[in-house]
């Protein structure tokens, strides 16, 4: 019997899943399963379709395995990981976007939530001791970091309260706050991974993602933001700015930076840990001053039109607190700076685009 290593990773289409299976596959030597079944087609139309990425994996990884697979099929999920067995899960597969949820809140719920509890609950009957990656979001921390006293800069906002000099860590409060429909299903699945661990035992964990970013995001207006932002700009097409005087910040960890955190957590997990896995505040920007690194970039000007009204319960300031994942972990670091995560972008959709001329 061979005792390669197996990996389970739902959402293997999309960025952080297919990232995941590259670094597992070349890296690690494991042996790669990808649960997938291009949803993200169905939750934002034709440009957000994931088949691209998934054709890629199987012509690039050596013995990979795709799965057609709803997360939502509870016993299609138990039946498939009872026979794979796999030696660690790592869970990407989502309805993203906060905006989008409003509109299906049935399916983001069933996703979200109840995906998540069907992968957990299949772990717990066929593998209990394989880690288990659980991808969540700031968004479980809702509205409330927009209550810390803000500093209004140049062309961003920071924080004005020194306690949070470092970032948002992971004590922060999720409850009673604004959070989205998106967030609260997020909440729901975070709480429960966090109880695996907990009351079973089983290695889980959370990472409470910054803004997820990387050449093999497919970026849509409603999810994907340096990737869409840099799209509209090779394209000449208006961004649209949505309040806040378009200061906004956010942190960007580059895919790459995610899997080798996994790697690290499942080289030795603490059951039921939650991280917030973002760019910290060296890799955070503001929108303007992220128009301003992809102008530099491509030389092409970035249209924008601004609209007063923000997006519900958006964050005005959030950057991540890195000095708990740093401790835990101290051979992980973030390697990719944003400049170079921004060109790797530039570069994806140059590539990408002359593949797929758009229609
Ligand atoms: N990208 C970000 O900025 C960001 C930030 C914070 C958290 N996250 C979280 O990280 C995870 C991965 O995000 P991403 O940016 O890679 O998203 P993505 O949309 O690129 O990838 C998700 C993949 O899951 C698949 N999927 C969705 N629903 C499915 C279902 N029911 N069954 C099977 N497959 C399904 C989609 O087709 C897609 O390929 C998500 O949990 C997301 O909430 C992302």
């Amino acid at each position: 019997m061979s005792m390669q290593k197996t990996l389970l990773v739902t959402g293997s289409s999309g960025l952080i899943g297919s990232e995941v299976c590259v670094y597992f596959s070349r890296e690690l030597g494991y042996k790669v399963h990808g649960l997938d079944n291009n949803q993200r087609a169905v939750f934002f139309g034709p440009q957000g379709d994931t088949r691209w990425n998934q054709r890629r994996l199987a012509e690039q990884l050596a013995g990979f395995e795709h799965h057609e697979l709803d997360i939502r099929d509870r016993a299609g999920i138990q039946e498939l990981v009872r026979r794979v067995r796999p030696t660690v899960v790592v869970h990407t597969a989502a309805q993203p976007s906060h905006d989008r949820a409003a509109d299906i809140p049935f399916d983001d719920f069933d996703t979200n939530a109840a995906g998540t509890l069907n992968m957990l609950e299949a772990v717990r009957r066929a593998c209990p001791d394989s880690p288990f990656v659980h991808m969540s979001t700031n968004k479980v921390y809702g509205d409330s970091p927009n209550r810390i006293p803000l500093r209004e800069l140049e062309s961003r906002w920071d924080y004005a309260d020194p306690a949070y000099a470092n970032g948002i860590p992971e004590t922060f409060t999720i409850d009673q706050s604004k959070h989205s429909l998106f967030g609260a299903s997020k909440v729901a699945a975070d709480v429960m991974v966090q109880e695996y661990g907990r009351y079973f035992n089983i290695p889980t964990c959370c990472l409470r993602g910054g803004c997820l970013t990387g050449p093999n995001h497919s970026g849509v207006e409603l999810h994907g933001f340096l990737s869409y932002l840099v799209k509209c700009n090779l394209e000449g097409r208006t961004y649209k700015v949505f309040g806040y005087k378009g200061k906004q910040v956010r942190d960007n960890i580059h895919s790459l930076d995610v899997a080798r955190f996994m790697a690290a957590y499942i080289a030795a997990p603490r059951p039921g840990e939650v991280y917030n896995l973002g760019g910290g505040k060296a890799n955070s920007v503001s929108i303007l001053e992220a128009f301003k690194i992809a102008e530099g970039l491509t030389g092409r000007p970035q249209e924008y039109a601004y609209q007063e009204q923000n997006r519900s319960g958006d964050h005005i300031c959030y950057y991540s607190d890195l000095r708990k994942m740093r401790a835990h972990y101290p051979s992980w670091d973030i390697t990719q700076s944003l400049e170079s995560t921004m060109t790797q972008i530039v570069e994806a959709w140059q590539e990408r685009e002359s593949i797929a001329p758009r229609r």
